[in-house]
């Protein structure tokens, strides 16, 4: 089956937004076979808003981010579909292209910053050098006073005598602060931030993320946030993308996708949030059973062999993939069910139990 086919007529639309991805594509050749691992997602970010990427582990989230900064870049890899970011189309672009706009124009912040920094540099020496690379004519002194400079805006204190402290001398807050900071130095317009919380405590956490979003008012950036936790970006996103199985299966403005989730597996996501206002135990409808394969995917919805309501569709969820079909302004899904069926359900055996 050609998947061109399969793109609804709003992705085929020319880019205007300042990041578009149409029906990107990033495969892996491996001793196994073909890893689907991101398999014909396509969305728009408008400047200085925030997208939240959800979905489960190993549903393609990270390829998908690593491909908009071309970091994807292995042997194996196989690429294909666009990536126009202010006009200028990444997937076609020469790598040295790419990497000019790397850190300058877009930037990522990670995980895990233990991973991500130098252990043998100082955090200044590494955020110094991140401006340097692109302000080549600085000195190295401009480039320490706006390393500090930095430091202090993302909330470290006396950064004028931490900014020669090793990352390892950082706690692991202060580590994603100086993470921010490195991202940041050079007014990115995309920061792309995958998990950026996960491996901090709960007031950490908070933390983090009220500093993103102070930052990206600021600094007026467009915002990506990646995470399994749709709590992470209930406040902070204006649209969400979910994926699943290297998918995007639902996308829409937040708000929607809080309120009237249209696909069973967005659903068992929001069911699954922990809430603050219940007990932690009480996790309402756990997604059952476990992520796809992303070499032998299912057939039909990838999601049917976990969906509950696979059966309703007269044996289409298992035999024909569904597209993603408009549900409302700018809100879109994919799956089988008739819209009235959805609408009942959710109504009736899902919105009483969120
Ligand atoms: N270089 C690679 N070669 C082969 N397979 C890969 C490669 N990179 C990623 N994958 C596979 O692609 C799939 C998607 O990976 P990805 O890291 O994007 O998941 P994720 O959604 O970010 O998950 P997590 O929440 O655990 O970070 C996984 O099955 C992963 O094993
Ligand atoms: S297409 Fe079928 S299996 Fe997939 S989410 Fe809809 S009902 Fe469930
Ligand atoms: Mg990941």
């Amino acid at each position: 089956m050609t998947d061109q086919k399969l793109i609804p007529e709003q992705d085929r639309k020319a880019p205007e937004a300042f990041l578009s991805v149409r029906d990107l594509r990033i495969h892996f050749d491996t001793d196994d076979g073909l890893v689907r691992s991101v398999d014909g997602v396509s969305f728009d970010l408008a400047p200085g808003k925030t997208l939240g990427i959800v979905g489960e582990s190993g549903s393609g989230k990270s390829v998908t981010s690593l491909g908009i900064m071309g970091l994807h870049r292995s042997k194996r890899a196989r690429i294909s579909g666009e990536i126009w970011l202010e006009g200028e189309e990444l997937v076609s672009a020469d790598p040295d292209r790419v990497r000019q706009l790397r850190g300058r124009k877009m930037a990522m912040i990670f995980q895990d910053p233990l991973t991500a920094m130098h252990p043998y540099y100082t955090v200044g020496q590494q955020i110094i050098e991140a401006y340097r690379v692109h302000h080549p004519a600085a000195s190295k002194k401009e480039a320490k006073v706006r390393a500090v400079e930095m430091l202090d805006r993302v909330g470290i204190p006396q950064p004028d005598r931490r900014v020669d402290d090793y990352p390892h001398q950082f706690s692991g807050g202060m580590r994603q602060r100086a993470m921010i900071a490195m991202a940041l130095v050079n007014d990115p317009s995309l920061l792309i931030a995958d998990e950026p919380t996960t491996a901090l405590d709960v007031t950490v956490q908070a933390q983090i993320l009220d500093l993103i979003r102070d930052l990206q008012q600021e600094f007026g950036s467009a915002v990506i946030i990646i995470t399994h936790d749709l709590g992470v970006v209930a406040e902070l996103a204006d649209d969400i993308l979910v994926m699943y199985g290297g998918k995007c299966i639902e996308r829409g403005p937040a708000t929607t996708l809080f309120d009237a989730p249209e696909h069973p597996y967005t659903w068992g996501l929001l069911g699954s949030m922990p809430r603050l206002d219940r007990d932690l135990q009480e996790r309402l409808i756990p997604v059952r059973g476990t992520p796809p394969s992303l070499i032998n995917v299912p057939s039909g919805c990838a999601f049917h062999p976990r969906c509950p309501y696979a059966e309703l569709t007269g044996g289409r969820s298992s035999s024909e993939l569904p597209v993603l079909v408009e549900a409302g302004p700018g809100h879109h899904a994919a799956c089988h069910l008739p819209t009235a069926d959805r609408h009942r359900i959710f109504a009736d055996e899902i919105a009483p139990r969120l």
